[in-house]
């Protein structure tokens, strides 16, 4: 068995992308998420880049207690010294140098030539191990480099002390056997000094979307770290997503048998995803994989079916076990009869025979037509379309206004609508999240406990810019209600999921 070393670097290339810079305090939250995932090191920052980084770094720095720090340093004196000054007070400290090596950035980006970059090289190379526990050196742009350069490069910089050595396809350029064979080559040709220990990184960009492809070819080939980001996140198209690679490894050990990456906590990849989005306000797409809202949904009605029969027809990966809710069949106008069938039952308790649900199965498309997604407050709509289903509301909860206050933590305050004879209710909640501020405020006027299962959430930080939407998963009384909301402005689109959820589960309780 090998083991395989993980780098998130989430907090320095992820935070490099247009609009998912974090504040030190968000930083320092997800680096702690990220311990809690597992990681083996956490690439923090890049500190030259301003006094917030160098304070992000050494925040984070002072807080982790398994994950070891490494930070970002280009081969400069005054890089290194701030790199230095920032993971002081790390357990073990790893600075990760890069100097472009490939004849485009060494023309054109450093205007040196190949002795001059080796000589730069391994001058870095020493410096730095002075200050810290290891040093990590990438050969910018290496899948673009003449490889006999390349091949001297990495032993120049293992004699000068280097004990990692990463080789980035910093544009995304490498096709996965090709790739494959640089680090086959690194491995097999490049001179390590006896009784040193030297591990290869690799660090794949996604422009042609093959970053988790390649990252996994050089694992194949030898690799013994890998960097990775979670949700892909990072300069461009972003690098490989640390859940996709993973989970690659773990639905195949059919073909990695031999890699052990057991230091991952699987169960914390949801929440790690999750607190990604409700820092930066950008969800992944509905069709990612992993942590995409649509990954374990299911709906067109052949595919329903089948998940019916056996949750393994449709679905590779169980779930729950990267802390996500079950597999769902979502309605939709591509659904059949039986993925109705068990939507009516599940939320009414109603059982439809098989030739009810074929004579409602038209009605119910057109009914779907022109909808989006079907929500469980649409499906209600729908059989109260019917003479003999009466449709019970209890609170029947509106939203009428809400404000939020965001210091420390959330605070909302909602006034809601009950149903006719009843008066407006204004609820005060307070929560870490503008969710568990909604569902504390609730939680005042409902019998029985709500517990989020799922959130995602595409918002601005920004509270009054338009084009939010949310969608929820919640347990009220053993059971799971989803609501979805395409409302426009800041946070009403999350009030409003949270609302359509908790009324179909009161919908339900009167039934
Ligand atoms: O893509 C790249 O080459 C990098 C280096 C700075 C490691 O991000
Ligand atoms: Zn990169």
């Amino acid at each position: 068995m090998r083991n395989l070393i993980i780098l998130d670097t989430t907090l320095r290339d992820g935070c490099q992308a247009p609009g998912f810079s974090l504040s030190e305090k968000e930083k320092l939250m997800f680096a702690l998420q990220l311990e809690n995932l597992g990681v083996d090191i956490i690439e923090a920052g890049f500190p030259y880049a301003s006094p917030e980084e160098t304070r992000a770094v050494e925040m984070i720095a002072e807080a982790l207690s398994k994950s070891f720090v490494s930070v970002l340093a280009r081969a400069r004196k005054e890089d290194i010294i701030s790199a230095v000054r920032g993971i002081q007070k790390a357990r073990k400290k790893i600075i990760h140098l890069s100097l472009p090596v490939s004849p485009i950035l060494r023309e054109y980006k450093l205007h040196k030539s190949k002795s001059e970059v080796l000589k730069m090289a391994s001058h870095f190379t020493e410096f730095a191990r002075g200050y810290v526990d290891e040093v990590e050196f990438g050969a910018e742009d290496a899948a673009r480099t003449e490889m006999d350069f390349l091949l001297e490069f990495y032993s120049v910089v293992i004699h000068a002390g280097a004990s990692i050595i990463n080789i980035p396809d910093t544009v995304g350029c490498a096709d996965p056997d090709e790739f494959g064979a640089i680090v086959s080559r690194v491995k097999k040709e490049v001179v390590i000094p006896s009784g040193k220990k030297v591990r290869i990184s690799v660090h794949c960009h996604n422009d042609l979307g093959l970053a988790v492809a390649n990252t996994l070819s050089g694992v194949k080939s030898g690799a013994e770290q890998i960097e990775v980001t979670v949700g892909g996140i990072g300069e461009r198209s972003g690098n490989a997503a640390l859940e996709e690679v993973v989970l690659a490894l773990n639905c195949r050990r059919d073909i990695y048998s031999d890699v052990f990456f057991g230091q991952i906590r699987m169960g914390e990849i949801t929440r790690a995803a999750n607190l990604l989005s409700a820092l930066t306000g950008i969800a992944p797409a509905p069709n990612k994989p992993i942590t995409g809202w649509n990954a374990f949904r299911h709906s067109s009605g052949m595919h329903q079916y089948g998940m019916i029969q056996n949750a393994m027809s449709y679905s590779i990966i169980d779930p729950v076990k990267i802390g996500r809710d079950d597999n769902q069949l979502a309605l939709s106008q591509h659904s059949g009869k039986e993925g109705l069938s068990k939507a009516v039952f599940d939320f009414t308790g109603i059982v439809l025979s098989d030739e009810g649900a074929a004579a409602s199965l038209s009605g119910f498309k057109e009914f779907a037509g022109g909808k989006k997604a079907v929500s469980g407050t649409d499906l209600l709509e729908w059989l109260s379309s019917f003479k003999n289903f009466q449709l019970k509301p209890y609170y029947a909860l509106r939203n009428c206004s809400y404000k939020f206050k965001m210091k420390n933590d959330h605070e909302v305050e909602i006034l809601l609508a009950r149903k006719p004879g009843k008066k407006n209710v204004l609820l005060k909640g307070k929560g870490n999240s503008v969710e568990s501020a909604v569902i504390f405020a609730l939680q005042k006027i409902l019998p029985y406990k709500i517990r989020i299962l799922e959130s995602q959430w595409t918002h601005s930080a920004v509270e009054s810019k338009a084009g939010s939407s949310a969608k929820i998963i919640l347990e009220y009384k053993g059971a799971r209600f989803s609501g979805e909301s395409y409302l426009g402005a800041g946070f009403q689109a999350m009030v409003e999921s949270i609302l359509s959820a908790v009324n179909w589960a009161l919908q339900k309780e009167v039934i």
